[in-house]
Formats: structure tokens, C-alpha cells, sequence
């Protein structure tokens, strides 16, 4: 079963619970939640407030991804404000696996980011820290990228690594997902998709929701 996770960076940040509401009438099934720092990233979005406010009205659950250097600054908060599930990119701090720990002591499902430059490699040591695990498909920081298609071979990669564990890792992969690329992203190996612009400039956001799932 493919899950749609919605970045709500695409969203109009001036109606932003009108478009939560969409989101849940249209069933999807995480919603997808881009914090950035301007460090990690050239680029700002938002932090834990506006987490806590999406979890007053989203039904589905939050998919935080924290672009921001050095996480561990900040994993309980964003704990704290309603996340579900908290992913941090390998690239942004010294201890990945020490964060990823301290993430499911939160109660909160353990994420790992890779850039699309970074080798799977980082992950051969964390396998059992993670439910999740989250490829970028563009450099991270904006909406609206196309996706990278050198990216396939490395979900298609992953799959088999999540597959050797015998675990049910997701496999998501983010940025320049539309209702083009999406089959071709689920036949590699894929399980969740995120989709911003697909979504939110969409003009029946609720039916390439559907479309997505492939
Ligand atoms: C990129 C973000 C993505 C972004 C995806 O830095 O991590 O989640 O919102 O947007 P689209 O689907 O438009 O590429
Ligand atoms: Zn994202």
C-alpha cells in the first residue's frame, strides 16, 4: 500500500488549517512537515509552533522532516509539539545514531535523511535504529525541484538493503515526485511518497492524491 505524504510547504501559509482540512478530507495518509533553518538549507520555513498548530487540525499523522544543523538541539521540542514521526538528515550532525535514539526515546518514530549525494552507506550502521528511512530525489530547501533521476537507482538500492533486514522500514522519497514520475518511483522500490507542489498547485488537490498512489 503506497502513502501519500503532502508537504504542507506548498500550502498558503495564510490558511494553512483550511488546507490541513483539504488534507484530511482528501485521506492522505502523513502530512509532511519541512522545517528549515537557513543554515542546513538557504532557506526558512517554520519550527514547533507551527507543529503544534497543524496537530490541532490534521487527522493523519505528522511527518516532520528537519532540515536544520545539528537536530539534537531540538528533537524533544518538536516531540513535545505533535510530531509522529521525526526525520534528521545524516549530513546535519556528528551522532546520527545517538539521534535517532533519542527520537524514539520521545515515543516518536526515528528518521533518516540522505541528500541525494550522499551514499547509502551511512545507513549500514543504523538499520536498526530507524523506522523510516527518507531519500531526497532534489537538493532540499525548496518546492517545486525536479527530481533527480540518479535517485532510482539508489531507491531501487535501499529497497533491497530494508529488504535483507527483514524489517518494515518505509522507504519515502522526497522533492519533484508528481503524478508523471510517481509509478516509476513505486516500481523502484518506494513505499511513501512526498508531494508539494503536486498537491497543493494541483487544480483537484484531493484527486492527485489518488493519482499518486500510482
Ligand atoms: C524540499 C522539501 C520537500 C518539498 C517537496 O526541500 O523537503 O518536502 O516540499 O516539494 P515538491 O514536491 O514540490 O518537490
Ligand atoms: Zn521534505
Amino acid at each position: 500500500m503506497i502513502k501519500i505524504a503532502p508537504s504542507i510547504l506548498s500550502a498558503d501559509f495564510g490558511n494553512m488549517a483550511r488546507d490541513i482540512e483539504m488534507l484530511n478530507r482528501a485521506g492522505v495518509d502523513y502530512i509532511h512537515c519541512d522545517v528549515m533553518d537557513g543554515m542546513f538549507v538557504p532557506n526558512m520555513t517554520f519550527g514547533f509552533q507551527m507543529i503544534s498548530a497543524v496537530k490541532k487540525v490534521a487527522e493523519a499523522p505528522l511527518d516532520v522532516h528537519l532540515m536544520i544543523q545539528q537536530p539534537e538541539r531540538y528533537v524533544e521540542r518538536f516531540a513535545e509539539a505533535g510530531s509522529d514521526i521525526i526525520s534528521v538528515h545524516a549530513e546535519a550532525t556528528n551522532h546520527l545514531q545517538r539521534v535517532l535514539k533519542q527520537i524514539s526515546g520521545c515515543g516518536v518514530k526515528a528518521a533518516a535523511v540522505l541528500n541525494p549525494a550522499t551514499p547509502l552507506d551511512m545507513l549500514n550502521y543504523v538499520m536498526d535504529d530507524v523506522d523510516l528511512i527518507l531519500l531526497m530525489s532534489v537538493n532540499p530547501g525548496y518546492g517545486g525541484q525536479s527530481f533527480i533521476p540518479a535517485v532510482l537507482g539508489k531507491i531501487a538500492e535501499l529497497r533491497k538493503m530494508i529488504d535483507a533486514t527483514g524489517k518494515e522500514i518505509e522507504l519515502e522519497v522526497d522533492g519533484g515526485v508528481t503524478v508523471g514520475n510517481c509509478k516509476t518511483i513505486i516500481d523502484a522500490g518506494a513505499n511513501v511518497l512526498v508531494a508539494g507542489s503536486a498537491v497543493f498547485n494541483a487544480d483537484d488537490p484531493a484527486g492527485a492524491v489518488k493519482l499518486l498512489r500510482g
